[in-house]
């Protein structure tokens, strides 16, 4: 069973005519993209999309769905997106494909947010998969050795060509391997406040619910933020 393709197709039922929809980035928010293309051809789902990358954006087109951009809305109606780690109390890590940046913005100006991931991606603790953060070029070599002496382990992301990665908003990624975040609002906090950085992978209270793909389907969990 495709446990991505699952959630994507779990996620999709929550679409409705009518909505503005905040479109995800990755190969899970693909397979829900996937689905609600075919219900705009097939099913004539009238539904106007919000991508969260260059990558999504293509893939929307193609299948016909109709997109505005973020800032030609006031407000999305329900964004789902991927994500790369869960933790037990549904705060995450996000930015695995690049798109942190945006995905951010176009969560932030969404009534509700639903994460669809496969259950490898729910962790006790966030920490693991490596943090990005979306760094300004200029200067950006002086902040990776800022993390270095701080002990972040930070390593740039790169392209296939081993250059430096430049994300959709012209960026650089900077990944900090943590093996374990203990405070994940208080490195947010951290990470906010450091010159150069626009933004990095930390999604806090920002999910209604948590869509769990599992051998035995698809696992909705509803989520209230303390
Ligand atoms: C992109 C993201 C993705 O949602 C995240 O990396 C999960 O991707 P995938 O579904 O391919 O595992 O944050 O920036």
């Amino acid at each position: 069973m495709n446990l991505k393709e699952v959630v994507g197709l779990k996620a999709a039922e929550y679409v409705k005519d009518g909505m503005i929809v905040g479109l995800g980035t990755g190969s899970t928010a693909y397979y829900l993209v996937k689905e609600l293309g075919r219900r705009v051809k097939e099913e004539g789902l009238q539904i106007t999309g919000v991508v969260t990358s260059s990558k999504t954006e293509a893939q929307a087109r193609e299948l016909g769905i109709p997109l505005k951009k973020i800032d030609e809305v006031e407000a999305v109606d329900l964004t789902i997106d991927g994500a790369d780690e869960v933790s037990a109390d549904f705060q995450g890590i996000k930015g695995g494909g690049a798109a942190l940046l945006f995905e951010k913005i176009v969560a932030t100006y969404s009534k509700d947010c639903i994460w669809i991931v496969d259950e490898s991606k729910m962790v006790d603790q966030l920490g693991k998969f490596p943090l990005p953060v979306e760094v300004i070029p200029y200067g950006s070599h002086n902040l990776f050795r800022l993390f270095e002496a701080k002990g972040y382990q930070p390593t740039w992301r790169k392209t296939d060509n081993d250059e430096i990665l430049t994300t959709d908003g012209g960026h650089y990624i900077i990944d900090l391997h943590l093996e374990a975040i203990e405070n994940p609002k208080a490195l947010a906090t951290e990470l906010d406040h450091l010159v150069g950085v626009v933004e990095h992978g930390l999604f806090i209270d920002m999910i209604s619910k948590v869509i769990v793909g599992t051998e035995a389907g698809a696992n909705v969990i509803p989520v209230t933020h303390a």
